[in-house]
């Protein structure tokens, strides 16, 4: 099969490019140049307006640059400094771009302060940015938004469910707006997955029925299929999606790249990342559910996410009040009573220094050293709300809705990924990584740590490899 000439170029956000992406990756993680470059390429670069760097002031960017004492403002602050961030990535990319390929941008519909954000940063990229990929979450405002700008927006999706009550709600009054649909696969995909209560976490469902249901589900609104679908979620080579390219059941298909993008010398991670990509092997991602936006993710299974499981292992479950099960007092310092069949594990966690127990939202306690008792509290104490509710804080945007119940078994998520970002702590913070990583350690494309340009690399992707 000759790749290159196969790969025909669909329209995607009115221009004929080749149907190659890069998914958008926050926090910081795709941004102006890595976009532009993959634009460049005549494919389609996503730079994440998640929190995205101002162009020579990323320190701005840390939790801890933020002075004020109150967290409404370092909230408003937050939504200020992405709104500055999301504009600069926008032209950095435009400029990159040259004129080829599509850029599109990516949001979080999760993040505090998306209505805003979105609308500060596309009523001043006109002619910059072509598109707008959104999930995590049900971005029922995305499509208005969008078209009042008249840009083109693309729902992240998981399922055809998903993407039906998307356009019965919503979607269907900016029918001429819808650029294509994203189906993210929930069991592989990297960074956060749309998988819910009607999918099996153990058992992953392949995606070619799922998106011929997607694909079916859209004729049936009456959508074309020259709509993209685009397929993301354990695409590492088109070699393995031969049946997948010019099928007419599909319709026009693009396919989105997330983890493998990482690892080329424009991506903006640090190299002790790109580095630690080329090391992975098979079972070393997996999903998690410690993000305090509640979605699970995946990530790779180092330290810091060791951590995490091992303090919820070190937990019990306790009661307000004794009877024949919770028969043990146990002062937190109010007493409550726990089972008598935990008291031993307790006394162990309190001789090995967990010394502090902390009341969870499911009626338990975990059990923590005081300095990461102390860590919480500072890391809570510097929260700048950047989703909308977040159950390790606390924190909530609609003051009006009762507040998460904060969850000391989380993390505060803003930190973790711009301490891996920023500083390159591949150990001790959340790494982000598709199922597939493995395969850059088994890819020869990445012989003897092989970094690859954009360019190389979409022209290794183009050749089917
Ligand atoms: C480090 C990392 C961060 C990501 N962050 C985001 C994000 O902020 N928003 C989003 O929609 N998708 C995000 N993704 C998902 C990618 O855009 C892409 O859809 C996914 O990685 C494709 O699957 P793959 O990892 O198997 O290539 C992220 C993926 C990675 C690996
Ligand atoms: S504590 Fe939660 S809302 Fe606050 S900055 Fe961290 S992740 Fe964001």
């Amino acid at each position: 099969m000759n790749w290159k000439t196969s790969l025909n170029p669909i329209l995607i956000s009115g221009a004929e490019v080749l149907p190659i992406v890069e998914g958008g990756k926050g926090i910081a993680v795709s941004d102006g140049v890595s976009s532009g470059a993959w634009a460049a390429e005549d494919g389609i670069g996503t730079f994440s307006a998640v929190n995205p760097h101002i162009p020579g002031a990323k320190e701005l960017s840390l939790i801890e640059s933020y002075s004020s004492k109150i967290r409404i403002k370092r909230h408003a602050e937050m939504i200020e400094r992405a709104i500055l961030g999301g504009i600069a990535q926008a032209k950095i990319a435009y400029e990159t771009a040259r004129n080829r390929g599509r850029i599109h941008m990516n949001v979080m519909w999760e993040m505090s302060g998306v209505d805003v954000i979105l609308n500060g940063i596309l009523s001043k990229v006109k002619g910059l940015i072509h598109g707008v990929t959104c999930g995590a979450g049900m971005p029922f405002r995305l499509a208005e938004i969008c078209a009042k700008y008249n840009t083109k927006y693309y729902p992240i999706v998981s399922s055809a469910r998903a993407f039906s009550i998307l356009w019965k709600r919503a979607y269907n009054r900016f029918a001429e707006w819808l650029g294509g649909v994203v189906y993210e696969d929930p069991w592989i995909a990297g960074g956060h997955n749309g998988l819910s209560t009607q999918e099996n976490e153990a058992i992953r469902e392949l995606p070619e029925p799922r998106v011929l249901s997607l694909r079916n589900t859209m004729r049936e609104f009456g959508l074309d299929d020259s709509v993209p679908i685009f397929v993301a979620g354990g695409v590492w080579c088109l070699r393995e999606f031969t049946d997948w390219i010019n099928n007419p059941d599909f319709g026009a298909i693009a396919f989105q790249f997330g983890t493998r993008p990482l690892l080329t010398k424009e991506s903006p991670i640090p190299l002790s990342w790109k580095k630690s990509l080329l090391t992975l092997k098979r079972g070393d991602i997996s999903l998690n559910r410690f993000s305090p936006t509640g979605f699970p993710s995946s990530a790779v299974n180092n330290s810091f996410l060791q951590d995490l499981q091992n303090r919820s292992a070190r937990q019990v479950v306790f009661s307000m009040d004794s009877n024949n099960i919770y028969t043990e007092v146990f002062c937190i310092p109010r007493e409550v009573f726990v089972r008598q069949n935990d008291i031993p594990d307790i006394q162990k966690w309190i001789r090995e220094g967990f010394s502090v127990p902390l009341i969870t939202p499911s009626q338990t306690l975990v059990f923590v050293t005081p300095e990461q008792n102390r860590a919480i509290e500072l890391d809570r104490s510097k929260c700048i709300g950047c989703i909308s509710s977040c159950r390790f804080s606390g924190w909530t945007q609609d003051q009006n809705a009762q507040p998460p119940i904060p969850d000391p078994r989380l993390f505060c998520i803003q930190k973790s990924l711009q301490h891996i970002v920023i500083n390159g702590d591949v150990n001790n913070a959340l790494m982000f990584c598709g199922h597939q990583g493995y395969r850059f350690a088994e890819d020869p494309f990445y012989d003897n740590g092989f970094i690859p340009t954009v360019k190389e690399l979409f022209e290794r992707i183009c050749s089917g490899q």
